[in-house]
């Protein structure tokens, strides 16, 4: 009996000293991890591999478990979810100081647009064209993130998304793999910032690996059947350019893609990923899909589902439990080699040296810090800045935008002027201890634009859904009483996001109707339209004589929409994604091949590649974006019509502002190859440029074309440029084309 427990103190102080000399800062990241690796037995591993969520929200079934506290202690959990707040998150990081190796737990949330401070949903910011905002709107996430116990934030999305139905359009950067990509790059710096380590960066994590975009029928969860071409062209690209800007984590996805399940694909995590891309963080499955392998019906059990997902290069479990609960006894049956669960392990343990919480498990969790990034007043401002440059002008005839200051009384209407909540949009954070009161509603935010200045009238007219038109007399009554009336209308917050498809994507209930009772006062009538998708509102579109897409603006929705509606901000935001006529055109996109049948116009659908009863052209196409003044483009340069192999064409081109505000545009340079081996989209973008211009102010602008820029990837999927002649087209949209020319590419 003595002895035992002499042997045990001579195990305790052995390990002790071992794991002093395995955390010595001297050695390099490497050789930490693998000394601490070499001080673990099996099961604490696989405990390294498994991930729980809190107590709280969730987005998946949560098995009931109280017994976590203790498989943190004995070292069963390498990871929580939704955890959040210092407080919270240090209470769990001292269980894990319990465990015989102590190391730390990493804590994630879905820090998807802000943290308290919340930002445009990434659609809307998207929109922005804008990196450095957008940038800087992830790096303020973070600070506040990591301020409150945070150290991994799923996010960026970077799922290239060409169907509206799909709830998940929200979370990304639309439909075109050139601007998600850039997107998909400004995000990941921005919430990893300088490097992982320093306290107010988090582990970003590129999901949903891959082409969950891309769901059958818009469907979420759905099926994708898709070549390999377009994955690589067209899904990838977004994750490659998140892997480049050195992102931590990859997240993989619920989907099977033609038929094997995301999460056992060792295509894409093992050859693609882990081996061609050289990717050398970890892969976390997405919420239980590992378990839900099973349901696809390529695995019969937890045991085969976690030797799938393991083998196929998935490193962390998200709350299925078939690693902790079949792993041990895999490698046990000679089914898995210990070197893959190494490779695992070794994978995360290296992030937690990165994130410097072997040196400080408890960095993340000062409170006095998370007060102050809570409540820092410079991350409003840029909140209110990335909202403005959100904010899609759609319409404006006669130029009733931006309103005057002669105006004396408007007329607020609508079921989202006087919510509040609305505005974060899906996939906000409810910080614990934390209300809303912060978030500035619409009618707020006119408010205190116009002061005591201007009346305001309020009435609700309708509800979102419903077919109650009982608001509708008193709506048309303060219509009447006013200068010019304001509609907010659209979608409820949570009928875009996950699990949040619809097959019907008109503006709900009655919504249009009270817009059309409201025409006939004759009144000036400038609508908002908040959604987290491309909505279809015909109506409107055709009605109305000023249209702004609001989107979901996040805190300072009220404020942004209130500058943009006085010309404070003149809107610059240029659609990333196309909204369609009708529901019937989906999938539809910009960047579509030519077809031996090409339907050009809609006075010649005969034998063409065309509907019958519905237009070829959508409501707003992919780059689409009004500004409150107008712009020229001339003098379009190229500095040669041959192209070198290894050579550039420098293509230059003047903007002017004709207009009389100062503005903003977003100039788009398109290519098109026009003989190859395969076909090839009839327009697609290869770069854009942003620029600020006075009234009257003109500027040359640069472009660089060289032959990365006119590679696809062949019949025999090699990434190749062939000879022969390129259009070169720059627009202020994809349809709106201004100038065109066209180069050869000489070998
Ligand atoms: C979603 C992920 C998310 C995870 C954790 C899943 O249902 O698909 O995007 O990160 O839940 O909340």
């Amino acid at each position: 009996m003595k002895k035992t427990a002499l042997n045990i103190l001579f195990i305790i102080v052995l390990n002790t000293f071992f794991l002093q000399i395995a955390l010595s800062q001297e050695k390099s990241i490497a050789q930490r991890v693998d000394s601490v690796l070499n001080l673990m037995t099996l099961d604490e591993k696989i405990g390294q591999l498994n991930q729980y969520n809190d107590d709280w929200t969730a987005t998946g079934p949560v098995t009931i478990d109280t017994s976590k506290a203790r498989q943190i202690q004995s070292g069963k959990v390498g990871s929580l979810l939704n955890c959040m707040g210092t407080e919270r998150t240090r209470s769990w990081q001292k269980i894990a100081m319990q465990s015989r190796l102590k190391i730390p737990l990493i804590f994630g949330q879905d820090v998807i647009h802000g943290y308290k401070t919340t930002f445009p949903i990434p659609l809307a910011e998207s929109c922005s064209w804008d990196l450095e905002a957008i940038e800087l709107s992830a790096r303020i996430s973070a600070t506040e993130a990591s301020a409150s116990g945070i150290n991994w934030t799923f996010a960026p999305m970077v799922d290239i998304a060409r169907d509206p139905r799909w709830g998940r359009v929200m979370e990304g950067a639309g439909e075109d793999p050139y601007l998600a990509s850039k997107i998909a790059y400004a995000r990941v710096k921005g919430f990893q910032g300088n490097k992982l380590g320093e306290t107010n960066s988090v582990m970003a994590c590129a999901k949903h690996f891959a082409a969950y975009g891309a769901a059958i029928g818009g469907r979420d969860y759905n099926s994708v059947d898709m070549s390999d071409r377009l994955l690589l062209e067209t899904y990838l690209p977004p994750f490659k350019a998140a892997v480049d800007a050195g992102v931590a984590t990859f997240m993989n996805s619920f989907n099977d893609i033609n038929g094997i399940p995301s999460t056992g694909n060792k295509y894409l995590q093992r050859d693609i990923l882990k081996g061609k891309w050289k990717f050398g963080g970890f892969v976390v499955s997405d919420w239980g899909s590992i378990g839900e392998m099973i349901n696809h019906g390529t695995v019969k059990n937890g045991y085969e589902a976690a030797l799938s997902a393991i083998t196929a290069g998935c490193d962390m479990d998200m709350e299925s439990r078939s690693y902790i609960n079949n792993l041990a006894q895999l490698v046990k049956n000679g089914k898995v080699p210990v070197a893959l669960v190494d490779d695992a392990v070794k994978r995360i343990l290296k992030k937690k040296f990165e994130l410097g919480l072997f040196d400080d498990p408890f960095r993340f969790c000062n409170s006095e810090r998370e007060q102050k990034e809570l409540n820092n007043p410079d991350h409003p401002i840029a909140a209110r800045d990335v909202a403005r440059k959100s904010i899609v002008l759609l319409k404006n005839q006669n130029r009733l935008l931006p309103l005057s200051k002669e105006i004396r009384t408007i007329a607020f209407i609508g079921p989202l002027v006087k919510a509040v909540n609305q505005n974060k949009g899906f996939w906000d954070v409810e910080v614990p201890g934390v209300d809303s009161s912060y978030v500035v509603s619409q009618w707020e935010g006119l408010q205190r634009k116009v002061g005591n200045k201007v009346k305001l009238l309020y009435a609700l007219g309708c509800s979102i859904e419903g077919d109650s038109k009982d608001g509708f007399g008193e709506a048309v009554n303060i219509a009447k009483q006013a200068d010019v009336v304001i509609l907010s209308i659209g979608e409820r917050r949570d009928m875009t996001g996950e699990a949040k498809s619809r097959s019907n994507i008109n503006i709900p209930g009655v919504q249009e109707e009270l817009l059309k009772a409201l025409l006939t006062t004759g009144k000036p009538i400038v609508v908002l339209i908040n959604a987290g998708r491309p909505l279809v509102f015909n109506y409107t579109a055709d009605n109305a004589p000023a249209i702004l897409s609001t989107w979901w603006l996040g805190s300072e929705a009220g404020n942004a929409i209130a500058d943009v509606l006085f010309g404070d901000y003149n809107p610059s935001a240029k659609l990333p994604i196309t909204f369609p006529l009708s529901v019937g055109q989906i999938p539809i996109y910009y960047n579509h091949f030519n077809t031996g049948r090409p339907a050009l116009s809609d006075d010649n659908r005969f034998y063409t590649s065309s509907y019958n009863d519905l237009s070829i052209w959508p409501k707003f196409e992919f780059g689409y974006g009004l500004s409150y003044t107008t712009f020229q483009y001339s003098n379009l340069h190229l500095s040669k019509k041959k192209l070198n192999y290894n050579d550039q064409i420098e293509v230059s081109v003047t903007i002017k502002n004709t207009g009389r505000y100062v503005g903003e545009e977003i100039v788009q340079l398109y290519l098109r190859d026009i003989v190859s081996s395969i076909a090839r989209p009839v327009e697609e973008l290869k770069d854009f440029k942003k620029l600020k211009l006075e009234a009257g102010q003109s500027e040359t602008i640069k472009f660089i074309i060289d032959r990365e820029k006119l590679s696809f990837y062949n019949q025999q999927l090699q990434w190749v440029a062939e000879p022969g002649e390129f259009d070169i087209m720059i627009g202020a949209s994809s349809r709106d084309i201004r100038l065109k020319d066209s180069f050869e590419l000489v070998e």
